[in-house]
């Protein structure tokens, strides 16, 4: 491994401080400390891991200026931009600490910590980035500025419809425009993001090759850095880095469930709705007369706390045969036989968490790469539908019935079930995510830091 003789070099892994960031960091980091490596987080105190789960890392914290405990309904946008400017002098000094205690190989920080980039420079470390999206969904937000030049995002409402070209297969309404009150901040931030992971000495996707073989091209004609797509799910679980306590009660009612035949829900960790939206969720569940399994995290719903804006009457009619619960044990319960669908917002984990259990998709996603993985979903890989229509208890009710009980959604799960064979096998030795992780490993160890 190129380390000073009789020792184990060490990896610093960054992760943002979210739920859907930390894991696929983590993932990855157990997946390198299984290679070899020593591994060393280096973390905000907002949203912080618990050092217990891992207790091979070494943990090593950075003040940020927000506040630690975790946050249900945050404003990422905001967030990225506070900590990047209030991490940089703590991140400087804690790295250069760890450099001088040993032997350290490279950085791999999120791509949205673009501070990083000059912080490295200065210390002749090298730093790859770890974008959590897909590679799809990356193309986009690098295309965004171009995009916005050129007028796409403009008067969006008339133009919904139309192909973006420069980014296939989506449409202007996949875009992952932003509409916010800061949004030249953010589309700023997103520029940097793209033009420091430019810099880096490599990229890293938690996805699969042959599912995004035309925009890994694409990427390599934008990118020059080498580029290692493994899809990290497969390898450790994302439970250990949960950020809010899984209810494991879940998954003892799905084993008295019949196979097949409870529809997951989940809207992930960030992705927040008014109370009429919530309603119509309700009333879509109770009147499609499945078993569902709903996942309604405390935050889900604007000005509330958990389930008090629930309509009156839900309860009874769905008793018996719906169960709601905080937080899942995700992973499981995608992989447990009672499940037969899983109606999601399409972060990036929760899509590929999906698919690597075989399990097809009701698609509603919120904002961001979700709109996009939502695209992929429905029309490019077919193992879902996309609720187009927004939420709305009629269309929730048809899309539920033709995922759960029609040829439709048993054509979706036969997809999904393919895909997830082709990643199974990608991870056995001679597979493309096995190789790819193989290529990581020897690029990582043949990095000689020039002391700095
Ligand atoms: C955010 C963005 O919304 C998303 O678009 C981007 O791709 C990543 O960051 P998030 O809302 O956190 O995503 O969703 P997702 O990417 O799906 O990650 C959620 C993670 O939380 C998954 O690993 C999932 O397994 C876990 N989870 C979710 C649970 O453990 N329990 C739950 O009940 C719900």
């Amino acid at each position: 491994m190129n380390c000073a003789k009789g020792k184990q070099c060490r990896i610093v892994v960054f992760p943002l401080p979210f739920q859907g960031h930390i894991n696929p960091m983590l993932q990855l980091a157990s997946i390198l400390h299984s290679r070899g490596f020593l591994i060393s987080v280096v973390h905000t105190l907002y949203n912080s891991p618990d050092p217990s789960k891992h207790p091979h890392f070494a943990f090593h914290p950075i003040s940020d200026g927000l506040s630690e405990s975790p946050d249900s309904a945050p404003d990422p946008v905001r967030i990225i931009k506070l900590i990047n400017l209030n991490c940089l002098q703590p991140f400087r000094q804690c790295l250069h600490a760890l450099l001088s205690h040993g032997d350290v190989k490279c950085l791999i920080s999120d791509a949205n910590w673009y501070f990083t980039s000059s912080v490295v420079d200065a210390l002749s470390l090298p730093r790859i980035v770890m974008r959590t999206s897909s590679v799809g969904a990356f193309l986009a937000f690098a295309a965004l500025s171009l995009l916005r030049a050129k007028g796409y995002l403009l008067d969006r409402d008339s133009k919904m419809e139309e192909p973006v070209e420069e980014v296939p297969p989506l449409k202007v309404k996949d875009m992952p425009a932003i509409e916010m009150y800061d949004a030249e901040d953010a589309y700023k931030n997103i520029a940097k993001m793209v033009e420091e992971t430019k810099k880096a000495s490599a990229l890293i996707f938690n996805t699969f090759e042959e599912f995004e073989l035309p925009e890994i091209r694409r990427l390599h004609e934008q990118f020059a850095s080498p580029t290692f797509a493994i899809p990290f799910h497969k390898c450790f679980s994302a439970a250990s880095s949960s950020l809010l306590a899984q209810d494991r009660s879940s998954i003892s009612w799905l084993d008295n469930q019949p196979p097949k035949s409870v529809l997951y829900v989940s809207f992930g960790s960030v992705a927040a709705m008014d109370t009429g939206k919530l309603r119509e969720v309700a009333w879509g569940l109770a009147d499609s007369g499945h078993r569902f399994l709903w996942a309604v995290r405390p935050g889900l719903v604007h000005s509330s706390e958990w389930l008090e804006m629930l309509p009156s009457g839900f309860s009874e009619a769905t008793s018996g045969r719906g169960i709601i619960i905080k937080w899942a044990p995700q992973q499981e319960v995608l992989s447990h036989p009672s499940v037969g669908g899983f109606w999601t917002h399409n972060g990036w984990n929760s899509t590929l968490e999906s698919i690597c259990e075989g399990v097809p998709m009701i698609c509603s996603p919120f904002f961001g790469d979700q709109l996009v993985n939502a695209r992929y979903v429905s029309d490019v890989w077919r193992v879902g539908i996309n609720l187009e229509g927004g939420l709305e208890r009629g269309g929730i009710q048809e899309a539920i019935t033709k995922l759960m009980d029609e040829k439709e959604g048993e054509e979706m799960r036969k997809r999904a079930m393919m895909m997830k064979e082709k990643i199974d096998v990608g991870l056995k030795m001679g597979g493309s995510s096995c190789s790819a992780l193989d290529e990581l490993i020897d690029f990582i160890s043949s990095f000689q830091r020039v002391a700095g």
